[in-house]
C-alpha cells in the first residue's frame, strides 16, 4: 500500500481544544490508525510540527506521545520545510494574524472556529486565501456528532416534512471559580480577551442551522452577562465583561423559525448538554450529542389541556429513539472525522466546502447578534457566497 506522508503544523498544542481534541483524538489518533486512506488506495499519513509558547509544556506532550519536532516559533515552523498544512487552535484574539503569516508562507488552513473576531477580519482572511489560492478549512464539529448525523439522516429522509421550528438548549452550569474552579478557561468570559458565548457558540449553531436547515436569513437575539464576576486560573477575582447567555431568534429561508438559548449559567435538566427540538408537519425529533427521539405524526398523542387535574400521560414514553446504525466501529470522534474528510479533500484537489467564506458567515451570525442585542432589533442577514 501506497503511503503519502502529510506535514502539518500545530499551533496552541497544548491548550484545551488542541491538545484533547485536536492532537490526542484526531491527530494522533489518525497517525495511530496508520492515516486516512484515499479514493486510490494510498494511506496519507500525518506529521507533526507542534507550536505553543510554553517549551516545557511542549516538551512533556512531544515526549508523552513519542513526537520530536516542536517549537515556540511560528515563523520557524512555517519556514521548515516539509508542512503543508497550518492548524490552527489558539484563543481566537491571536487566530488572525498567525493565518495571515501562514497564508503568506503558502500553506493550506485548517483552523478552529471563529476564524476572527469580526465579519471584516473574517471576510479579510477569506478574501486573502482566495487571492492566494489557498485551500481552507474550518471545525464544524457538531455535524459529526452522532446525535447531528442521525439528524442529518431524519432531514434527508423527509421524515420532518416542512419544518416549522427548531428550539435548540444548549449550556450547563460553569462555576464561577471561588469556590470550585470554573470548567472553561477565564478569557471565554471577558470580551476583551475575545471571550463571549455568542462569539463562542454563534459560528456553531450557523453551520448546524444553515446545513440542516437552510439558510438564515435574520437573527434577533438578547444576550446578558449574568454573572459579572469570576475567578480565574490564578483565583483572581475579575470582572466578566463578555456575553455568558444569549437567547436568539432565527427566521430561515422558507419560514423556519428557529429558537436558540445558550447559555452558562443554566442547571441542566435535559439528557444532553446541547439538544435540539425539531418541529414539523410530518414529524418531530428531539436530537442531542449522541441520542436522537422521534415521534411521527401517526404516532402524535392528543393532548387535550386540563389544569384541573394531574397529567397522567407519559409523554417522553411515546418517542421512539433512532439507533445508530453505524457499523462495528460505532460513531467516530467528530473533530477526528472532519480532520479526515479535510486532509482527503486536501489530498485529492477536491474544493473542501467548509471554508474560511463559510466560516465568515459563523462569525457574521456571532456578529449580527450581538448587534441585535446592543441595538435592540432584528439583524437581516443577506446571502454571503463571495469575499
Ligand atoms: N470546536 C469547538 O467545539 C470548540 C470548543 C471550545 C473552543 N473552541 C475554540 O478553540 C480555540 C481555543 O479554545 P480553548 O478552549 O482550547 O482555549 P485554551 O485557553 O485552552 O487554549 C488556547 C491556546 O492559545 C494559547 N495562547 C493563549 N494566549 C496566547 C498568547 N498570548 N500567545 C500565544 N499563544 C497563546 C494557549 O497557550 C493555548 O494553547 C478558541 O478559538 C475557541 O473558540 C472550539
Amino acid at each position: 500500500m501506497t503511503e503519502r506522508r502529510i506535514g502539518i503544523i500545530v499551533n496552541g498544542a497544548s491548550g484545551r481544544m488542541g491538545y484533547r481534541q485536536h492532537l490526542v483524538r484526531s491527530l494522533l489518533a489518525i497517525r495511530d490508525q496508520g492515516g486516512v486512506e484515499l479514493a486510490d488506495g494510498t494511506r496519507l499519513v500525518p506529521d507533526l510540527l507542534l507550536v505553543g509558547r510554553n517549551e516545557e509544556k511542549l516538551r512533556t506532550i512531544a515526549e508523552r506521545h513519542g513526537l520530536t519536532e516542536w517549537t515556540t516559533d511560528l515563523d520557524a515552523a512555517l519556514a521548515a520545510p516539509g508542512y503543508e498544512i497550518y492548524f490552527d487552535a489558539l484563543v481566537t484574539n491571536l487566530r488572525v494574524a498567525n493565518i495571515r503569516k501562514a497564508i503568506a508562507a503558502g500553506k493550506a488552513i485548517y483552523t478552529e472556529k471563529p476564524t476572527a473576531e469580526t465579519l471584516e477580519d473574517a471576510l479579510a482572511l477569506a478574501r486573502e486565501a482566495r487571492d492566494a489560492g489557498t485551500v481552507s478549512g474550518v471545525v464544524r464539529d457538531k455535524l459529526y456528532l452522532p446525535g447531528l448525523l442521525k439528524l442529518r439522516r431524519l432531514v434527508d429522509s423527509g421524515f420532518f416534512g416542512r419544518v416549522l421550528s427548531v428550539r435548540g438548549e444548549f449550556g450547563y452550569w460553569v462555576f464561577e471559580g471561588d469556590g470550585q474552579s470554573a470548567q472553561r478557561p477565564s478569557w471565554n468570559y471577558r470580551s476583551e480577551d475575545g471571550g463571549g458565548i455568542v462569539a463562542d457558540m454563534f459560528p456553531h449553531w450557523n453551520y448546524v442551522i444553515e446545513n440542516l436547515f437552510g439558510r438564515i436569513q435574520d437573527v434577533y437575539a438578547q444576550t446578558a452577562t449574568h454573572i459579572p464576576e469570576r475567578w480565574d486560573e490564578q483565583h483572581r477575582r475579575y470582572t466578566a465583561t463578555a456575553d455568558d447567555a444569549a437567547y436568539g431568534v432565527l427566521r430561515l429561508e422558507g419560514g423556519a423559525i428557529v429558537q436558540m438559548n445558550s447559555s452558562w449559567d443554566t442547571r441542566v435538566h435535559r439528557d444532553e448538554l446541547v439538544e435540539f427540538h425539531v418541529d414539523g408537519t410530518r414529524g418531530s425529533a428531539v436530537v442531542g450529542l449522541w441520542g436522537a427521539r422521534i415521534q411521527p405524526r401517526e404516532a402524535t398523542p392528543r393532548p387535550v389541556w386540563n389544569p384541573d387535574v394531574p397529567d397522567p400521560h407519559d409523554y417522553r414514553a411515546d418517542w421512539q429513539e433512532v439507533p445508530d446504525n453505524a457499523g462495528p466501529d460505532g460513531f467516530d470522534n467528530a473533530f477526528k472525522a472532519q480532520w479526515e474528510d479535510f486532509l482527503a479533500h486536501w489530498a485529492e484537489g477536491r474544493t473542501y466546502p467548509y471554508d474560511l467564506l463559510a466560516g465568515a458567515r459563523g462569525v457574521r451570525l456571532a456578529e449580527a447578534a450581538l448587534t441585535s442585542a446592543a441595538e435592540g432589533r432584528r439583524i437581516t442577514l443577506e446571502p454571503l457566497t463571495e469575499a
